[in-house]
């Protein structure tokens, strides 16, 4: 692996934490108590570095989320981790009629219902919901989307990077909450498939994972989601009926040797 690729992630860290340093010593200063709860002042970083990156990191996927949130998206939509709401701009009113944003770190959430307002979903006519509880909160999603099992696409951008216990979280979210013929689309930076890449995943993610909410590098998510067995058969050419790419596979140009290595998913639940 590249030196470059190695030890890049020190100016990523450098970036975020120029970028966050101002308002997260106001916050300590405010609430001296937060030095204490490092949860919450990771929360506190991760918001003002997703202030100024947020946006870059949408626009830079535009024609990737266009071909996999726009074109699969319909009825009820769970956004795992909805950040600034990103997703809800991806989404047809034609074909969707709920939007469902999960996000703990309440902050966000002005900023969710104010982007979910312009792409027309609202909590007036209960076209958009927010919930503070996290992915892992299945019974709690359950009950205030009115009962298990009526979800219609479950989408995650860059969040199942953070969820506790994955593997159990998307088992939970699939079997308890997405009905039949229903979808689970991802974006996601996994654990790469080549050893050394994966080494320093390894190695860097307890630092990663401190600054950034939560955030592991090290993680196979795509793996996760691709081994349940719930899922209609992959046909050989990887397309379904109507020519839509189906399964998972990688984002194109991007290069392999890479600690956020991206594999995109589209599952779909049996009947
Ligand atoms: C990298 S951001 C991605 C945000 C958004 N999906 C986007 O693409 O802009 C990850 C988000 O996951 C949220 N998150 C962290 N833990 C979570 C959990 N247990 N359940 C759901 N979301 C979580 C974070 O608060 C953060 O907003």
């Amino acid at each position: 692996m590249k030196l470059s690729n190695i030890f890049g992630i020190l100016t990523d860290l450098r970036f975020a934490i120029i970028a966050s340093a101002k308002p997260t010593i106001k916050a300590i200063r405010d609430s001296p108590s937060l030095l204490f709860h490092l949860q919450e002042l990771s929360k506190i970083i991760f918001y003002n570095v997703w202030i100024v990156y947020g946006r870059e990191a949408d626009e830079n996927r535009q024609p990737m989320k266009e071909s996999l949130i726009t074109a699969n998206s319909k009825g009820t939509v769970l956004d795992l981790g909805a950040g600034f709401g990103a997703t809800v701009r991806y989404l047809s009113k034609d074909k969707v009629t709920r939007y469902v944003a999960i996000e703990p770190n309440v902050m966000m959430h002005k900023h969710i219902k104010d982007t979910a307002e312009k792409a027309g979903f609202s909590e007036v006519d209960g076209s958009l919901v927010v919930l503070s509880c996290g992915a892992e909160d299945y019974k709690v999603i359950g009950s205030a989307l009115g009962g298990l099992g009526t979800v219609d696409t479950i989408v995650s951008v860059l969040t199942l990077c953070s969820v506790p216990n994955p593997e159990q979280t998307i088992k939970d979210l699939v079997v308890k909450l997405l009905k039949p013929g229903g979808e689970f689309l991802f974006y996601e930076h996994v654990q790469s498939k080549k050893k050394d890449v994966s080494f320093w995943q390894w190695f860097w993610t307890p630092i990663w994972k401190t600054c950034f909410d939560g955030c592991a590098l090290n993680r196979p998510s795509d793996e996760y989601v691709r081994n349940l067995p719930y899922w209609e058969p992959i046909p050989e050419s990887g397309r379904d009926s109507e020519g839509k790419q189906v399964g998972v596979w990688g984002n194109p140009g991007e290069e392999e040797e890479h600690l956020w290595w991206h594999q995109i998913g589209r599952f779909i639940k049996s009947s």
